[in-house]
C-alpha cells in the first residue's frame, strides 16, 4: 500500500512537472514595447493595437508553430533607463522578438540587450540613423531613418516653398536633435538657419523661446521632436504674433498635435510615408482595426506589418531561435498592409518614400 501510495505521489509529480513545462512550450511570446503611459501614450496605444491585431489574427490561424502567440506589452514611458529595463524584463520572461520601442533613444539603448540576447527587434518608429549603422544584425525597422526624413523636409521647404530664412526647435533626444541636424544639414546653403535652438521635453511654457524665433522672422519653422512639445511650440508661438509655418516629421504626425495646438496647427507640414487609409493594400487593415480600436493612428500599420514580419519569419525558420530567425527576418519578402517590404544588409527597409502633409481643416492630409 506504501509502495503503491509513493508511486502515486511520484507520478502526479511528475505530471505536475511535465505539465509546466509542457505549458511553458505551449505559447510563444513577442513583446510590443513602446510608451505605453505619459503624455505621448497615443503612440503607445496605436502600437500596441496593431501588434494585438496581428497576433489576434495569427491566433485565429491557429498560431505560429502550431503555438498559440502569447503579446506582452512593454510600458518603457518614452524613457530611456525604462527602455532597457524593459529589455531585460522581455529577455527575462522567454520573449522570442519584439515590436518597438517607438522613440530611438529608447530602441537604441534596448537594442544592445537585445543584441546581447540575439532576439530580432523590428522597430515601427525610431527613425534615428544610428539604430540600423550600429551593426546589430538582429536590429530592424519598418518605417524610414531621419536623413531620408530631413531631406524630404528640407526640399520641399526650398523646392516649394521658397524658403530663405530657416528657424530650427529641437527637443534634445536623439530622435528630435539628430533630425534637426539632419535637416540642417540638407538645407546647405539653400536658405539661412537663422536660429538652431533645443528646448526641454515636458515644460509647459515655451514662450521664451518661441519669442527668440518670432524677433528673428523665419520664413519657416522646423521642428524636430514629438506633437506634445509641438503642439505647444505652435500655440505659444502664433500667441506672441508668429506667422510662419511649422514643419515636423513623423513626431507630430498624429491628432493629438492639432487637438494640442488648436487653430494654431492649421496650415503646419511634416514629413511621413503616403496616406496607407488609401492603399488597396491596407483595406483590410484599416476595416478590421477601425472595428476594434476606432480609428488607426499612422504608425499603427505599422506595428502590424512589424509583428506580421516577425511572425512570418519564425513560421518559416521553423523554430523561434534568435540565430534562424534573424536571417529569416532578412530575407523576407513580405507583401501586407504597407505594401512590399524587403530589407537591407543594415535591417532598413529598401524603399521608404517620404511625402509632406499638411494640417488642413483640422485634419492632416497627404499634400498631393
Ligand atoms: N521617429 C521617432 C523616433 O525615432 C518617433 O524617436
Amino acid at each position: 500500500m506504501k509502495r503503491y501510495l509513493v508511486l502515486l505521489v511520484l507520478c502526479l509529480l511528475a505530471a505536475g512537472c511535465s505539465k509546466k513545462g509542457g505549458k511553458e512550450a505551449e505559447v510563444i511570446k513577442i513583446g510590443a514595447a513602446g510608451q505605453l503611459t505619459g503624455p505621448e501614450a497615443v503612440f503607445g496605444a496605436d502600437m500596441l493595437n496593431g501588434v494585438k491585431l496581428a497576433v489576434e489574427e495569427w491566433n485565429t490561424k491557429g498560431g505560429v508553430l502550431g503555438k498559440k502567440i502569447e503579446l506582452l506589452p512593454g510600458d518603457d514611458q518614452a524613457e530611456p533607463r525604462q527602455a532597457v529595463a524593459v529589455a531585460n524584463k522581455f529577455v527575462a520572461e522567454g520573449v522570442v522578438g519584439v515590436i518597438g520601442h517607438f522613440n530611438s533613444s529608447c530602441s537604441i539603448p534596448a537594442s544592445e540587450v537585445y543584441h546581447r540576447a540575439g532576439i530580432p527587434e523590428i522597430s515601427h518608429a525610431s527613425t534615428n540613423p544610428q539604430l540600423t549603422d550600429q551593426g546589430f544584425a538582429n536590429v530592424f525597422r519598418v518605417c524610414g531613418r531621419d536623413d531620408q526624413q530631413g531631406k524630404a523636409a528640407a526640399d520641399f521647404a526650398v523646392q516649394k516653398l521658397h524658403v530663405k530664412r530657416v528657424a530650427i526647435i529641437h527637443d534634445k533626444t536623439t530622435y528630435g536633435q539628430g533630425f534637426a541636424e539632419e535637416f540642417k544639414k540638407a538645407i546647405g546653403p539653400a536658405a539661412q538657419v537663422v536660429a538652431f535652438e533645443g528646448i526641454t521635453k515636458g515644460e509647459k511654457d515655451y514662450t521664451p523661446v518661441v519669442t527668440k524665433i518670432k524677433a528673428v522672422n523665419p520664413d519657416i519653422i522646423f521642428f524636430g521632436g514629438i506633437y506634445t512639445e509641438g503642439g505647444l511650440l505652435v500655440k505659444q508661438y502664433k500667441a506672441v504674433g508668429g506667422t510662419a509655418p511649422f514643419i515636423g516629421g513623423d513626431g507630430i504626425m498624429s491628432e493629438e498635435y492639432i487637438k494640442i495646438g488648436g487653430s494654431a496647427a492649421e496650415g503646419n507640414y511634416a514629413t511621413f510615408g503616403p496616406d496607407t487609409k488609401e492603399v488597396p493594400s491596407a483595406k483590410g487593415f484599416n476595416e478590421n482595426y477601425r472595428k476594434k480600436f476606432g480609428e488607426p493612428g499612422v504608425y499603427s500599420v505599422y506595428a502590424y506589418d512589424a509583428a506580421n514580419i516577425l511572425l512570418q519569419a519564425i513560421q518559416k525558420a521553423g523554430t523561434t531561435d534568435g540565430a534562424k530567425v534573424v536571417p529569416a527576418i532578412r530575407a523576407i519578402d513580405y507583401n501586407g498592409a504597407l505594401g512590399h517590404i524587403q530589407f537591407d544588409a543594415k535591417g532598413d527597409v529598401k524603399e521608404s518614400p517620404y511625402v509632406i502633409w499638411k494640417v488642413t481643416g483640422g485634419k492632416w492630409q497627404q499634400v498631393k
